[in-house]
């Protein structure tokens, strides 16, 4: 029981931590690593990495899905570990490329 009641202390903090992002600095560590492979609305340097913009644009791709996507690493890309601050700022980044989209998209 107790366990149950730290899980969803800690899962509402995670909500409110996730709020708090910086779509601007989001921008410039997407600018940094993430754009090894995409790029935010042209052409990704892999051509397997989709864009962001198309990212966000597909059903389903809301701030709960794009969370728990950047919180994992994703093949091929394993070699960065983004601190908690960062992951943040590129979620904040990310939902304001959804522009105007329903939370549940
Ligand atoms: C080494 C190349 C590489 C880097 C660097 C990279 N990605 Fe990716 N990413 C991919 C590839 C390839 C895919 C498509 C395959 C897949 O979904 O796993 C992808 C898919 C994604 C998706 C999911 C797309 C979907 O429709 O579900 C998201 C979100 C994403 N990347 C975010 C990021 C973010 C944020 C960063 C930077 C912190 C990043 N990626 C850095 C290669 C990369």
């Amino acid at each position: 029981m107790i366990v149950a009641a730290t899980a969803l202390v800690v899962s509402a903090c995670a909500t409110v931590t996730s709020r708090s992002g910086d779509a601007t600095r989001g921008k410039a560590v997407v600018e940094k690593w993430c754009s090894l492979c995409h790029d935010v609305g042209g052409n990704s340097a892999m051509a397997t990495a989709p864009a962001f913009a198309d990212i966000v644009k597909k059903l389903g791709r809301n701030a709960g899905y794009l969370r728990d996507f950047i919180d994992d690493d994703h093949f091929p890309m394993t070699m960065h570990r983004l601190f908690e601050r960062e992951r943040n700022d590129v979620l904040a980044y990310l939902v304001s490329l959804r522009e105007g989209r329903a939370e549940t998209d």
